[in-house]
């Protein structure tokens, strides 16, 4: 039996971790061939990538076929699943959508705020396309989305593609879960955090452990600064007391740029001057990541990619994958449609949610009304995603400054348009919907 999955945006230097995991799954999830795809910039990585991972196999002493393509129809040809992890302008892209906005003011992130939005603008319409041609030549196979922003491109997958069977991932959820797991002194599956939100907007109302109520150590664990779950590319800013108290939601690392704006543009503004943006730290990185790929003598995923905010993003897709291939039934927090799950948002909008994993796709479990205290900035954030799609599609300028203008990282009529334009202006290579004559 075949099992074939693409891997499109297979140069990532993220890729080592994704072909571990298929390596340590062969038992559950008996992977074949895997194509890696990525275009003619991406040439030298992605075959640095591919002999890196032929050695990981056969040092692994497994039987999957590891090739490299530029040409991504072939690579989709019979595939059952299709990771998709591009960045649509590289890193070059990321650094104005993080030193734009900071410039005037605003923050400057690549998923957040004005610099989120512009991100969205240049991957849709290229993921689109993807998701057409999946539809074409592997119409049963899965897309396992990582392309951020994860949530929004999701929703945009889901509800203008043609291809349905999408789901998107991040590995916020998974290392909340995990941290918590080890300060709990419990393994990870037997955690279970309640989530609600969007991606990289998700908050926790309760922890269980084996189904025992755990919230009030958690939340006392985090008071005392004992839990933390940030991201390589988040520097921890403390939460206070009151907050924990009042609010009673495990926030994700990303609501510091929400809650604690003026400390994080201080905080940026310094680390930018001193260290560039996170892009150029990237940059420098991936540059001495890469030298150690090329190594002949090395034959295993280096400790090194962990310095990568996305590190443990493969161990979500994999164990999704491996839950749908055995129509597992577990809970896994996953990007998918509300379908009821939250009430108070659209039926058909994307939410980040724990969901049982079966061969039919994420069911997500309900938890009831959106907490009061936040209720408002979740409506608030999926108006704001809603009209970036919206924009992304469109390719109108009003499109574009109404999402501007409603996110709550921008929220000025004169900024926004300001931002815009420069951002516009600074991608207008990537942004075809934006540039028709
Ligand atoms: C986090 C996010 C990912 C994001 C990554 C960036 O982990 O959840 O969505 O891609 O950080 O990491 P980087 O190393 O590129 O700054």
């Amino acid at each position: 039996m075949s099992l074939k999955i693409a891997i499109i945006g297979g140069g990532s230097s993220y890729t080592p971790e994704i072909l571990e995991g298929f390596i340590q799954r062969q038992a559950t999830f008996p992977v074949t061939e895997i194509v890696l795809v990525d275009v003619k910039a991406g040439e030298e990585k992605v075959d640095t990538i591919c002999q890196l991972g032929n050695r990981m196999i056969a040092e692994a002493g497994v039987n999957i076929q590891l090739t490299w393509t530029l040409d991504r129809r072939s690579a989709l040809q019979g595939a059952d699943f299709v990771s998709t992890q591009i960045r649509v302008g590289g890193l070059a892209a990321r650094a104005h959508d993080e030193r734009i906005p900071l410039k005037h003011g605003l923050i400057g992130q690549e998923t957040n705020g004005a610099g989120g939005i512009m991100k969205a603008f240049r991957t849709i319409p290229v993921l689109m396309e993807i998701a057409e041609e999946m539809q074409e030549l592997c119409p049963d196979a899965w897309m396992i989305n990582f392309t951020n922003p994860a949530g929004i491109v999701t929703e945009a997958l889901l509800n203008h593609s043609v291809h349905k069977k999408v789901i998107g991932v991040c590995n916020i959820p998974f290392n909340m879960r995990h941290s918590t797991a080890e300060l709990l002194q419990a393994a990870p599956e037997d955690v279970l955090i309640r989530f609600i939100g969007l991606n990289h907007f998700i908050f926790g109302d309760k922890v269980y452990v084996k189904g025992e109520d755990r919230t009030a150590d958690v939340f006392q664990k985090l008071l005392q600064k004992e839990l933390d779950y940030n991201p390589a590319n988040i520097m921890p800013l403390d939460w206070s007391e009151t907050f924990i108290k009042a609010v009673r939601l495990l926030p994700n690392p990303y609501h510091q740029y929400y809650f604690q704006t003026p400390s994080v543009l201080e905080k940026d503004k310094q680390a930018y001057q001193e260290n560039g943006t996170r892009a150029e730290v990237v940059q420098a990185l991936e540059e001495s990541l890469f030298a150690l790929y090329k190594q002949e003598s090395l034959r295993k995923k280096p400790e090194e990619l962990e310095q990568r905010g996305g590190a443990f993003y493969s161990q979500v897709a994999c164990q999704l994958m491996d839950s749908i291939y055995n129509h597992k039934e577990d809970i896994q927090t996953v990007n998918t449609w509300n379908h009821g799950a939250i009430p108070e948002l659209p039926y058909d909008a994307v939410i980040e949610a724990n969901c049982v994993i079966t061969k039919q796709g994420p069911k997500p479990i309900s938890i009831g009304e959106i907490p009061a205290p936040v209720r408002g900035m979740i409506q608030n954030m999926k108006a704001m995603e809603e009209l970036v799609i919206k924009a992304s599609i469109s390719g109108e300028y009003e499109d574009a400054y109404n999402a501007f203008l409603v996110n709550p990282l921008v929220q000025d009529e004169k900024k926004a348009k300001l931002v815009l334009d420069e951002l516009l202006e600074a991608h207008k290579d990537y942004l075809p919907q934006y540039n028709r004559m």
